[in-house]
């Protein structure tokens, strides 16, 4: 089985990946700029942009499972062409990082904060994105994580979509813990929007604001 890591080079990223060397898992490494990573007997690393088609469609070749872990104002547009891209190449498993509160499913005091922080732009392309990914025949998993620490620490729950999100944070350690399960298990979670969240941390705002 080979994984396509797209924005390979993001902090969650790196941390997946070495769950996935240790996994024995081939990976495709993404990224805009392919010197910033040196690669292990299990990576290769490609140039790339997921602005342009043309790079992921290239990319996608031989490809069994897509985990893209992508940012930018851009990612509306990043998101239809992974789409494309797996369409074309058929290629249907996609896990998706996304944020909390794109469907405006985040409570109370902090759902107001996240608000305060996010909009502007961020939310807004955010959910947008995940819009085109649910609305593709793709079988996806988008990640909602709460607010992201780098705490060397793997402990998180999830909500679905429809449920109100719980907590204020969670570590990217978890995150790519989660991601590696589900490649790992690519029967998992499929068609899903899941919220991350590390377990009773609920509050106004995350403990380091
Ligand atoms: N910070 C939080 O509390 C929080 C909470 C929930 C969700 N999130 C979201 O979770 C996601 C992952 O988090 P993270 O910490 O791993 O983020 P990160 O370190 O910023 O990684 C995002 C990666 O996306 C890559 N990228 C952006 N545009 C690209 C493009 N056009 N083509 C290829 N790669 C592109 C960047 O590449 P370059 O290295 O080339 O710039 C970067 O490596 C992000 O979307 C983030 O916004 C964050």
């Amino acid at each position: 089985m080979k994984v396509l890591v797209l924005g390979a080079n993001g902090q969650i990223a790196r941390l997946a990946e070495k769950e996935l060397t240790q996994a024995k898992i081939s990976q495709r490494l993404f990224l805009r700029n392919p010197s910033r990573i040196e690669p292990n007997e299990l990576q290769e690393v490609v140039a790339g942009d997921a602005t342009n088609l043309a790079d992921l469609q290239e990319a996608l070749n031989g490809i069994e499972i897509v985990y893209a872990n992508l940012a930018g104002q851009t990612i509306e547009q990043q998101a239809r062409n992974v789409v494309q891209a797996m369409k074309e190449q058929r290629v249907k498993r996609l896990i998706w990082i996304s944020t909390l509160g794109i469907y405006d499913e985040v409570p109370g005091n902090y759902g107001k904060w996240n608000h305060q922080m996010l909009d502007g732009g961020y939310l807004e392309t955010y959910s947008a994105a995940a819009k085109v990914i649910e609305e593709s025949d793709l079988d996806y998993t988008i990640i909602r994580p709460a607010w992201l620490s780098n705490k060397a620490e793997v402990d998180y729950e999830l909500t679905q979509k429809g449920e109100p999100f719980r907590g204020t944070e969670v570590s990217r350690q978890s995150i790519a813990a989660l991601v590696t399960k589900l490649i790992l298990n690519p029967d998992e979670h499929l068609h899903e929007s899941l919220g991350v969240n590390k377990p009773n941390t609920d509050g106004d705002k995350p403990a380091w604001y």
